[in-house]
């Protein structure tokens, strides 16, 4: 990213606060089931995603009068960008916390599994930001229900996390729990694929890819990196009790420091996302 694209990154999250802990008092000895959101602090905290997500509204090129599914919409925030552009959007989100946030945007949102689709032939697009990678248990059945969904030569609109994303998170979560004696690989939620991957899952289920770009994207943090896991890594922390928590987070943000403390145009913390990008559009 160039020192422009940077500043552009770090405008757009100044002024934001720490990420807030989700409390959970039980800890899994098995895998836990999963991310668990908390409306309120993603709304103070979690803005970052909306707003580096919205120059995909520029790919999805909305048109006043078409009918759009938000996949993993969120707390609707770019759905209701979407539909104040004349459009009907359903929002469709996994957490009824962030559905309820959501309708408070007076988003028509539904609490929906994005691996069992319930929609058909009704759509001109689908749009995803920052989501498709937290379906991880079937990735195939998310796109066979974008293509049910979707009417013939609809256009499917996404980014989500490509391979090696927020790599040295991730590496230095799963060496903290290993030395713990826990796999960390099952309390991992996150698919980040290969563009030929994720292309030829599209292929496969009826989609002509029209673009795709993959990028890293080093996104400077409000907070401390700890902030961050606070929020995006919950399943991880729920391998361990409550009370062991703030120990493996501390010790998870010492081992990046020496990675992700730059100093980048005023933030300590800067995470090596990887975005990617694509548009394509079911074959009639
Ligand atoms: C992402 O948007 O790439 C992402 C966010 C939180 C956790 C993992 C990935």
């Amino acid at each position: 990213m160039n020192a422009e694209a940077q500043t552009v990154v770090v405008d757009q999250i100044a002024g934001l606060i720490q990420h807030d802990l989700v409390p959970q008092d039980q800890h899994h000895a098995r895998p836990a089931a999963g991310q668990l959101w908390d409306a309120a602090a993603y709304a103070r905290n979690g803005r970052f995603v909306a707003d580096l997500g919205a120059t995909l509204l520029d790919w999805l090129a909305p048109q006043a009068g078409e009918r759009i599914l938000d996949l993993g919409c969120g707390d609707g925030v770019l759905t209701r960008r979407i539909a104040e552009s004349g459009c009907d959007v359903i929002g469709a989100d996994a957490s009824a916390e962030l559905v309820a946030a959501a309708r408070e945007l007076s988003v028509d949102a539904r609490v929906v599994d994005g691996q069992a689709l319930p929609f058909a032939r009704e759509f001109d697009a689908v749009f995803s930001n920052a989501a498709l990678h937290w379906m991880k248990r079937d990735p195939d059945a998310v796109l066979a229900g974008v293509a049910r969904a979707l009417k013939p030569g609809g256009r499917f609109v996404a980014e989500l996390g490509g391979a090696g994303n927020v790599a040295a998170i991730r590496g230095a979560l799963h060496a903290a729990l290993a030395r713990r004696g826990i796999d960390a690989a099952a309390f991992d939620p996150w698919y980040f694929p290969s563009a030929a991957d994720y292309r030829a899952r599209l292929e496969a289920a009826g989609f002509k890819m029209l673009r795709i770009e993959m990028y890293p994207r080093p996104t400077p943090l409000p907070g401390d990196v700890a902030a961050w896991l606070r929020t995006f890594a919950q399943s991880f922390l729920q391998a361990l009790p409550l009370a062991q928590r703030d120990e493996l987070l501390l010790e998870v943000q010492e081992a990046l420091r020496p990675q992700l403390a730059s100093r980048i145009a005023g933030a300590v913390w800067v995470v090596d996302y990887v975005r990617l990008r694509f548009v394509a559009v079911l074959e009639p």
